[in-house]
C-alpha cells in the first residue's frame, strides 16, 4: 500500500482496491479533530469522568486516538474504553508504519492482528475483527457516548451506507445522548 503525506504531514495510505485514502488529503490528523473530536464535544463528555467511544471503520485508528489525547488533556483520570470494528488486518498491521501527532499513538503501536486489545491506565482499547454489520449486533444498547462512523465513500462501499447499519450504530449510543446531542 502506498503512504500518502496530507497536508498537515500527517501520513495515511492508499488503497488500491477501493481507490481512495483512508483519510482526506486535507490532513489526516486534521479530519480527526474536525469531523469527529470537535462535533462530539469530547472535552465535555471527559469531564463526566467515564467516556466509551464506539470507532467504527476503526482502520489506523487516528479518530480514536485523537480524542483520546482531547479527553485526557481535559480530564487526566477520565476513564476511557474505545471499541473499534475494523475487517482488514492489514490495516491494522500498518498502524506500525505511522506516527502522527497523537500522543496516545505511541500505545495503538501495542495493536497489531495478533494483540487486538490492551490497556493502559485507565484507557482500554478493543477490535473487534469482522465486518463491522455484523460485529455491531454484539455490542451492548445505550452504551457508548460517541459514534465515530468513518467508511470509504458511498460511491465505493454502499454497503455500509445503508440506513439499517446506521440505526444499528445509533442504538449502541447512550440514549440520552441519542435524544439529546450532548449532556
Ligand atoms: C476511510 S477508512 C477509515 C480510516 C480510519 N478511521 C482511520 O483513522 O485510519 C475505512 C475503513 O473501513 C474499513 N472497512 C471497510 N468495510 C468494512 C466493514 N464491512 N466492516 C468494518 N470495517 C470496514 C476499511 O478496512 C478501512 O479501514
Amino acid at each position: 500500500m502506498q503512504k500518502v503525506i496530507t497536508a498537515d504531514n500527517s501520513e495515511t495510505f492508499f488503497n488500491e482496491k477501493v481507490q481512495e485514502s483512508y483519510h482526506s488529503h486535507k490532513g489526516a490528523v486534521e479530519e480527526a479533530l474536525r469531523k469527529y473530536v470537535i462535533p462530539c464535544k469530547i472535552k465535555e463528555l471527559a469531564q463526566t469522568g467515564k467516556l466509551k467511544i464506539l470507532d467504527v471503520c476503526f482502520g489506523l485508528g487516528y479518530n480514536s486516538a485523537m480524542a483520546i489525547d482531547a479527553a485526557l488533556e481535559e480530564n487526566p483520570r477520565c476513564e476511557i474504553e474505545v471499541v473499534g470494528l475494523e475487517y482488514d488486518p492489514f490495516i491494522i498491521q500498518k498502524i506500525q508504519d505511522v506516527s502522527p501527532l497523537i500522543k496516545f499513538y505511541k500505545q495503538y503501536k501495542r495493536l497489531t492482528p495478533k494483540t487486538l486489545q490492551f490497556k493502559e491506565g485507565n484507557v482500554s482499547i478493543k477490535i473487534l475483527l469482522g465486518d463491522g454489520r455484523e460485529m455491531v449486533k454484539q455490542l451492548p444498547a445505550d452504551y457508548f457516548d460517541a459514534v465515530f462512523f468513518d467508511p470509504f465513500s458511498p460511491k465505493t462501499s454502499l454497503e455500509m451506507w445503508q440506513i439499517s447499519f446506521f440505526k444499528k450504530n445509533s442504538n449502541t449510543l447512550n440514549v440520552f445522548l441519542r435524544q439529546n446531542g450532548s449532556r
